[in-house]
């Protein structure tokens, strides 16, 4: 069984990162083996254009026109072919992100944009039967404010037949004390292990 983690922090001093590697471990105690998607390492490019369909060559982009020709002749930008083939691998998607301006840090934005154009995801089911796990770290914002932001995120996937478990939401990352940050980890890595020893048997 596989987790692919997509991780999106530009600095590996950050409690994000810390917070991956606690996923990451969790899923090896169980005996999965792990994807990883460290965006910033792999320099992935944030925003969706043209040049994603390389085979689209009418003058005027149209969104709609590309990814269908796109999909007709099994050709995207060599990056999306490859996260492609991570998403079909992975049993659980797992995501790691800091909340910025109360969203996903452009980077994954960009990820979930280009990487599931139509065809891929929805209406085709790609996603059935994979678990979603989405982990944050954030400020100082209400609660209920940084789940409606995840939630937000998490549509998207719900919509294209995968199950979200439970958020991870970590809160005032910034000022919490060393032993609530161990906290964190310790709970993030037995998230991610129970995951992976219960995914068969869970709903
Ligand atoms: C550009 C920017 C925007 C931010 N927006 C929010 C926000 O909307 N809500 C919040 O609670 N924290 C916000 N923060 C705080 C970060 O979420 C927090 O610094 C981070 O999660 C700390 O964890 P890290 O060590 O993984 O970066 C923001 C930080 C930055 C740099």
């Amino acid at each position: 069984m596989k987790a692919l983690i997509v991780y999106a922090h530009p600095s590996p001093a950050s409690f994000s990162h810390a917070v991956k590697e606690s996923l990451k471990s969790g899923f090896i105690d169980a005996g999965w083996e792990i994807i990883e998607s460290d965006l910033y390492k792999m320099g992935y490019k944030a925003c969706l254009d043209r040049y994603d369909y390389p085979t689209y060559t009418e003058e005027v982009f149209n969104i709609d026109r590309a990814s269908t020709q796109a999909l007709n002749d099994h050709v995207y930008d060599r990056e999306i072919e490859i996260e492609m083939d991570k998403i079909r691998a992975a049993n659980v998607i797992a995501f790691q992100f800091p909340i910025w301006w109360s969203t996903t840090p452009a980077i994954l934005t960009g990820w979930l944009q280009r990487n599931f154009p139509i065809g891929f995801g929805w209406p085709d089911p790609v996603l059935s039967g994979k678990k979603v796990l989405i982990a944050c770290t954030a400020g100082n914002n209400p609660k209920e404010e940084l789940e409606a932001a995840v939630k937000l995120f998490a549509r998207s996937f719900e919509f294209m037949g995968a199950k979200i478990l439970p958020y991870i939401i970590i809160t005032s990352v910034n000022t919490s004390t060393q032993e609530g940050r161990e906290n964190e980890l310790a709970n993030a890595r037995e998230v991610a292990r129970e995951t992976a020893a219960n995914f068969q048997t869970a709903p």
